[in-house]
């Protein structure tokens, strides 16, 4: 196993000598006579522990730990205060600022040993623990999203004309949602509920669906169904609470007569308002049983049409800007196939 790196800081040369006989078979041992030492050996390697003498004539043990910790990556080296008669408030002070450990002098090598390696085993176990935590949250979010890419073909697998309006519109969601701010936990939610915003499809009859003439009132009062349905199934992922609210209110509309619920301006939750101008987009740019693609100039007109009538006017400005910038055809060529096409 690679050894740990050690460095010890401590002004008294002798101090520094017990320091080395006791720890320098067992590690890595850096030494350095003052704290502007200690600072410059950091700014180069990031020890895993730093032993350091609290009463240092100019830079203090306090004030090296404090600017040593300034820098981010830095914030979790376990610190261990050599002290020498210091009151028990100054110790009080130190392990404030998050000190491991103190060590008193005189130095008893045996003690200085134990501490060491004790403190050096607790935290490898916290690495390993940080280590398979990582690794198992990764683990979840991956079965996640595969999760929600298997319903995705389902839906998708209904109808072929539809092939890749997940994606697109989860995409195009995803990049509202960034240039609205949001932080990167809640922009993959908003990823995650675009793909799944047509899930209620799955309980509409193909022949409806597939329909290609006009719809007669009743069928279409079915179409509307989806919203509901999708709302309902996505309730019942409860650990992703935040899916079901973009299949409910993705046709809402911001003047308050759009579906299921007639929903007005921000009453209609924001992820409902965000999926409306990606999914109609995409809709508008894509084949339909019932219609030719749109070009893109006539589409973002139809959108801008929208503004404050089917859609929220902020999100249609952010679209425009994204439409300008290159991020809404970038997302649109990139779009995978997540079914095959039939030969
Ligand atoms: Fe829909």
């Amino acid at each position: 196993m690679k050894k740990h790196t050690i460095l010890a800081v401590d002004d008294d040369r002798t101090n520094l000598q017990i320091v080395r006989d006791v720890l320098e078979k067992d590690y890595d041992l850096q030494l350095a006579i003052s704290g502007e030492m200690a600072l410059r050996f950091v700014s180069r390697r990031r020890p895993d522990l730093i032993l350091m003498d609290l009463m240092m004539p100019g830079m203090d043990g306090k004030e090296t730990m404090r600017r040593i910790r300034m820098e981010n990556a830095n914030q979790k080296i376990p610190f261990v205060f050599l002290t020498a008669n210091q009151s028990p408030e100054e110790e009080a002070a130190c392990l404030d600022m998050g000190a491991s450990d103190f060590i008193s002098k005189p130095i008893v090598p045996s003690v200085l040993e134990r501490r060491i390696s004790r403190i050096m085993e607790l935290e490898d176990f916290h690495h390993d623990l940080e280590a398979k935590v990582e690794e198992k949250t990764r683990q979840y979010q991956e079965l996640a999203l595969e999760s929600i890419f298997a319903i995705v073909n389902i839906i998708e697998a209904k109808d072929e004309i539809t092939e890749g309006h997940s994606v697109r519109v989860a995409g195009y969601s995803m990049a509202l949602a960034k240039a609205m701010g949001y932080d990167e936990q809640r922009v993959e939610e908003v990823y995650q509920t675009g793909l799944l915003h047509d899930v209620g499809k799955i309980g509409i009859p193909d022949l409806i669906l597939k329909k290609e003439g006009k719809l007669t009132n009743e069928e279409y009062g079915e179409i509307k169904e989806h919203t509901s349905i999708g709302g309902h199934i996505l309730a019942a992922i409860e650990t992703m609470g935040y899916l079901a609210d973009g299949a409910k209110y993705h046709h809402e509309r911001y003047d308050g007569t759009g579906y299921p619920q007639g929903l007005k301006g921000d009453e209609i939750p924001e992820i409902g308002r965000i999926i409306a101008v990606a999914d109609v987009f995409d809709a508008l740019v894509s084949k339909r049983h019932y219609k030719e693609p749109m070009d893109t100039e006539a589409a973002r007109n139809e959108i801008i049409r929208g503004s404050g009538t089917q859609f929220d006017p902020k999100i249609v400005e952010v679209f425009l800007k994204l439409m300008d910038d290159g991020t809404v055809d970038r997302i649109r060529s990139q779009s995978i196939r997540v079914r095959e096409p039939e030969e």
